[in-house]
């Protein structure tokens, strides 16, 4: 368990669908591309997930490279191995973010995204990402702040109950507002911060919101009050303002870098 999330097959699954959407295939896109990285540099992916981001990384740095990984659940590192067998270059390993299996100095890059938000214990975490890094390594990491969630509705107060509810799936829902500072405190000259937004002018099967509202309708169940019924009405209102014309989803995810001084 995460945050309230159970990282297990079912979730393993849903993860690997809703982000390959052309919406969150943009913000890998990105992410990718900011990270600058050359054939040969060694990588660490903290919280590889359903290995997207890695298999990308591990083609970018190439034989003469590595890409390591870590993940906290046996399902999504199932996943992420059976997506990167053809690299002799990557390998994996269950263990979690605040303690990572490698020696001081091992790696030119360390990558997270998505999965600090649900780590209690960030100093802890971002010290562990310093100690595996060269002196002059970059530290590059993606997080959501859910305050920036922009959702079509005619019931802002179901809306509002229901988002409360989300934010207890994560421990800290608005990390960005304090990774600079953490960043800072652990050691690194934070040299970069953007903002890569998701809009979703229609609720259809390939993008984010379509598949995540599932996520959320199915989390929120007993939490803030709400109830089975209600989880699937606030859903049901989306198909409602798709077939209206009407429906709108935006979100922001933050990229911070830094640099291991
Ligand atoms: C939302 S997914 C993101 C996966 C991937 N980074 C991506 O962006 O596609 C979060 C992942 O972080 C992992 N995770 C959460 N807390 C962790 C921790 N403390 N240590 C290692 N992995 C963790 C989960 O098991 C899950 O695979």
């Amino acid at each position: 368990m995460s945050g309230g999330i159970n990282f297990d097959e079912n979730s393993a699954r849903m993860l690997e669908k809703t982000y390959q959407t052309p919406d969150v295939l943009g913000q890998r896109a990105r992410f990718h591309a900011l990270l600058g990285l050359r054939p040969g540099d060694r990588v660490l992916d903290i919280g590889v997930g359903p290995g997207l981001l890695a298999r990308e990384l591990a083609e970018t740095v190439g034989a003469d490279g590595k890409l390591s990984g870590v993940d906290q659940s046996d399902a999504m590192l199932s996943m992420t191995r059976e997506r990167c067998s053809e690299f002799d270059h990557a390998d994996f390993s269950l263990a979690d973010a605040c303690e990572l299996p490698y020696p001081d100095a091992s790696f030119d890059a360390v990558v997270s995204t998505q999965v600090y938000e649900y780590v209690s214990d960030m100093e802890r975490a971002l010290a562990e990402a310093a100690r595996v890094l060269e002196p002059g390594g970059r530290i590059q990491i993606l997080d959501t702040d859910w305050d920036s969630v922009v959702w079509s509705t005619r019931d802002p107060g179901r809306m509002r109950r229901v988002m409360d509810a989300w934010d207890e799936h994560l421990h800290d829902a608005h990390l960005p507002t304090r990774l600079g500072p953490l960043l800072e405190g652990a050691g690194f000259r934070v040299y970069l911060r953007e903002v890569v937004p998701l809009v979703n002018p229609r609720f259809q099967k390939n993008c984010y919101s379509y598949g995540i509202s599932a996520a959320i309708a199915g989390f929120v169940i007993g939490r803030q009050g709400i109830s089975e019924e209600e989880a699937r009405a606030w859903r049901e209102e989306f198909k409602l303002l798709e077939r209206e014309g009407a429906y709108f989803f935006s979100l922001n995810r933050y990229i911070f870098a830094g640099i291991k001084l």
